[in-house]
Order: C-alpha cells, then structure tokens, then sequence
C-alpha cells in the first residue's frame, strides 16, 4: 500500500525497479509454432454505444471466426505504436494498463486451445481436441513479473486490475453483438493452468470467460498431456516476489470447492441494475468499437465544468451489475467521489452505490488539492472534473470469499475502472487510472472501505489519438523526444 509502513517487510524481494536490463518481453511469443492469422476486417456493431454501455444487449450474433477476432483485438488488440529515441517500439492496446506494461495474456478455447497474439492478430494452436466447452471460453493469465519489474509486489493487484479494464472493453463488445458473457474466478487453478499449459506461478491463471450458455467441462490436470509449445521467457533474468507467489498460490481452489465457493458468493455481493436509463443526449452516431479506438489515457485535463451526463450517466453506468460469479446479486463493490467541477453537482466527497445513489460524506475547502493529494500527488486527481476510488469492505468480503474474494474485488474494480474510461469518451470526456494513498484516501471519506483502484474523469486538453486496425497500429509521432523531454524536465526538477 502507498502511505504506510509495507507489511512483511522482511519478506519483500530486494530489486531494482525498471532495471533497464532486464526490462519484460511486453508480448508473449512461441517458437516455432505456426500462428493462423485471424480477419481483418473488424464488424461492425449497429447499437448506439451509449445505449450499450448503459446495459442494452444487441440482438443475439453469431460468435463467428470474425466476431471472435474483432472481440480479441477490441479488448486486447494492438492499436497504437510510438518510437523510443532508438526506434524500439513501444506498443499501446485497447485497454489501459498500468505503466502500459500489459501483464495480462488472453487464450481461446474451444475444442482445442489457442493463445491470442496481439502483434498479427493470430492464433497460435496449443492444443487439439479437448472439447471443454460447445461453444468459446477465454482464459486470461497474467505474468507478475511483467508487472512487478516496476511495481513490486503491489504488481500482483495490478493484475486484475489490468485484466478488468480488458474485461470491460470485451464486455461492451460482446453487448454490442449481442453475445452473452459470463466471468468466472471461481475455478481450480490447476485445472486451468494445465489446460493453457503455463506453470501457475509465473504465469497465474486470472479469470473465465464463458461465451454462450453451455457447461464448462475443464479436465483435471492428470488428464492433460503437456502442451509442447515452447515459449520464449519473460525476461532475462524472471524475478519471483516471494509475497506474488503466496498471494496466488494461498489464494486458488480445488476443483471440488469450486461450486461451494459459488454458493458462499450468493450472500456477500449487492444488488446493481443490469441496465440504466442512457443520457438524453445520444451525443454521437458513434458505436461501441469507434469508442474503444478512441480511448487512451488522459495525460492532461482542462479545469472547466464538465456536462452533468459525464458523472450522472458516466458512473452509474460503470457500476452496473457485472456478469461475474463471484457476484450473482450484481455488486461487491463501493465507489467514493471526490467531485471537482461538474454542473448540477456540489463539489465535494460522496459514497456512491447502486442502491443508495450519491451520499455526501465529506466536505473540503479546496476539493482539487485533495484529488491530487489522494492520488499520489499526481496533478491528474485534481484536475479532472472528479475522481472515484472503486472500494470494497473487506471484513464480510473475506469472511465469506475468502483470499479468492479478493481477487474478485479487484477485477470489479478494474472492470468498473474501464468502462469509466469507456463512458467518458462515449460522451466527449477522458479518463485515466491513477494510484493513490491507501489510507489516506479511506480517512479523507470518512470510510471504512478499502479502496482499490482510482480513476480521474474529466475533459481532456487533447484530442484523442488515432488507433489502427487489428495488424497495423497507428504510428505515434515524435513520442521519443517527448518522452526525452519530460524525463529531462524530472531531473531537473
Ligand atoms: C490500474 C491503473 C493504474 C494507473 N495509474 C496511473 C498513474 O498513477 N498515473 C498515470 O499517469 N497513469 C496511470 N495509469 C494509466 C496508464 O499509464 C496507461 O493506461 C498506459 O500508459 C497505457 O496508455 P493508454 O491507456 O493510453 O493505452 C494507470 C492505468 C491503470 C489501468
């Protein structure tokens, strides 16, 4: 946590952050394996992308090879690329992710077992013929050390969040086609690694995810022939946090407690509506895929009064109900507020929940110094048009859930970060992730929720970036000298 003395101290792994030599593969490649490459074209969606990202599913579509290939790179595809000052490429994808480090891994499965790979827009076979489900299931996995090579151990929450933002790309774009989603955290550990042939430690199974309705028949790991597809590794030298590796392993399941964890999961989570009134305003022709590729993390924001649609629509839509096991009532989570300038709203702090609506709960002289405050000092939290802390009580969460309760917090968190970011841009705004003083932000609300992930909304200086299609990202221009440049202006400062 930012702001208090590290717990396990004596356990933590001695390390150079961002050790330039030993800086993570941003990408997951196989050798000799040969990728079949999937369509290009990206299809289009024929809702209005407010009205998806207020919960309105499009008629039923057929998840086809080129559905699949247009959900994949919507949620992680490769849009954008910029040149560091020696030409290396430093890639940008669909969803945010912290230090656009992108830990996150994505495989299909069906009757066999592929890993997508962003780059091409391909599929590389891992497995043939293990039937686990009628129709596609994803697994995503994350790799710490891609992640925990700048953050630490806290890199291990970085996971779900990053794979929530994907999640909450992959969700709309599945809205939008009218194919049902279902998240499941609620798995053996085992069974999925084997499955997608990693070793679960430095590569950890995260997440589920079920198109269709059919049973999910995962073998159990005995069963399974290893797959032979050698990958090249991480890095050169791939660091183990021995807290990572606990965290992970003290927190997975057996496939036998699998439906019993399920069932604890119906008395924990809230109610959240699956759908919410979408703004008067339709604001835009635009459909969900032009809202994904004009998405990226606001750098700067304009202090001046946000339209009320990007706090009153932007936030209850992001907390919507999430299509996820571990809450079948709809909700684990809380968000508080920290609102700045946006019409029709008093600055201040609010808790906001589905069922509550927005509760004022602090009161500040000067509520722009304490966004920035919250959010590591960053000016981002207090120049946006307001700031969220996605939060969660911990005690009944873990009383009930368990370890695995935790997981599933901070993917809602990520996943209710995302569309954030979606429903800012839907309606002409920005957004970014932010870090921020664990304790500090629960004592500035008055709260006892722990918050897990902030997010700055607000009206962005810039215009958006242009993202390319799935194979040809967009070149960024003159990134590398602008990269020189601040990093310049930091020592001198
Ligand atoms: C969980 C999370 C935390 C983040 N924290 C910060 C932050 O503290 N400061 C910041 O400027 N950007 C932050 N970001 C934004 C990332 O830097 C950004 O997503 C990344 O550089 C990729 O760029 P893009 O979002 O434009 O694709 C965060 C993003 C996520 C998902």
């Amino acid at each position: 946590m930012h702001g208090e003395p590290p717990a396990h101290r004596e356990r933590l792994l001695a390390f150079r952050p961002l050790d330039p030599t030993n800086r993570p593969a941003p990408l997951k490649t196989y050798t000799g394996v040969a990728a079949t490459l999937l369509p290009r074209e990206l299809r289009p969606s024929s809702s209005s992308a407010v009205e998806v990202l207020s919960g309105h599913v499009a008629e039923p579509g057929q998840l086809d090879e080129g559905l699949l290939g247009t959900l994949l790179f919507l949620a992680a595809g490769i849009t954008r690329v910029a040149r560091t000052v020696d030409g290396d490429p430093i890639w940008f994808r669909s969803a945010m992710s912290a230090g656009n480090l992108h830990p996150v891994e994505v495989y299909v499965v069906g009757d066999d077992v592929h890993h997508y790979q962003p780059l091409d827009h391909a599929l590389v076979p891992l497995r043939r013929g293990v039937h686990v489900c009628d129709d596609v299931t994803l697994v995503l996995t994350g790799i710490p050390f891609r992640t925990c090579w700048k953050y630490g151990e806290r890199g291990w929450r970085h996971l779900w969040w990053d794979a929530g933002a994907l999640l909450a790309n992959l969700l709309a774009a599945a809205d939008a086609h009218g194919v049902p989603a279902q998240i499941l955290v609620g798995f053996s550990d085992a069974a999925v690694a084997a499955l997608v042939g990693i070793d679960g430690v430095d590569e950890v199974p995260l997440a589920l995810v079920r198109f269709g309705t059919g049973e999910l028949r995962l073998p159990p790991p005995e069963a399974l022939e290893p797959v032979t597809a050698r990958a090249e590794p991480v890095a050169r030298r791939v660091l183990r946090f021995p807290l990572v590796v606990d965290a992970h392993t003290e927190t997975a399941l057996d496939l036998d407690a699998v439906a019993r964890w399920q069932q604890a999961a119906l008395s924990v989570s809230q109610p959240a509506p699956a759908v919410v009134e979408a703004p008067p305003d339709p604001y835009s022709d635009d459909r969900v895929e032009h809202v994904i590729l004009r998405r990226g993390s606001t750098r700067l924001f304009r202090r001046q009064r946000a339209p009320s649609a990007l706090l009153e629509w932007g936030l209850p839509a992001a907390c919507r109900a999430v299509p996820l096991d571990a809450a079948p009532a709809g909700t684990l989570l809380e968000h508080f507020v920290n609102v700045h300038d946006v019409a029709g709203a008093e600055p201040g702090g609010y808790r906001y929940t589905a069922v509550g609506g927005f509760e004022g709960c602090t009161r500040s002289d000067d509520p722009r110094a304490a966004g920035s405050r919250l959010c590591l000092d960053q000016p981002l939290g207090g120049d946006s048009a307001y700031t969220v802390f996605h939060a969660v009580t911990l005690d009944p969460l873990l009383d009930t859930l368990g370890g695995r309760g935790y997981r599933s917090a901070q993917l809602e968190a990520g996943i209710a970060a995302g569309r954030l970011a979606l429903n800012a841009v839907a309606v002409g705004g920005g957004a970014t992730g932010l870090t921020f003083y664990d304790g500090l932000v629960s004592r500035y609300f008055h709260t006892e929720a722990a918050p897990l992930l902030a997010v700055a909304v607000g009206i962005p200086q810039t215009r958006p970036a242009r993202s390319g299609a799935p194979g040809h990202p967009v070149e960024l221009p003159g990134y590398g000298r602008l990269m020189s440049r601040l990093a310049a202006g930091l020592h001198r400062s």
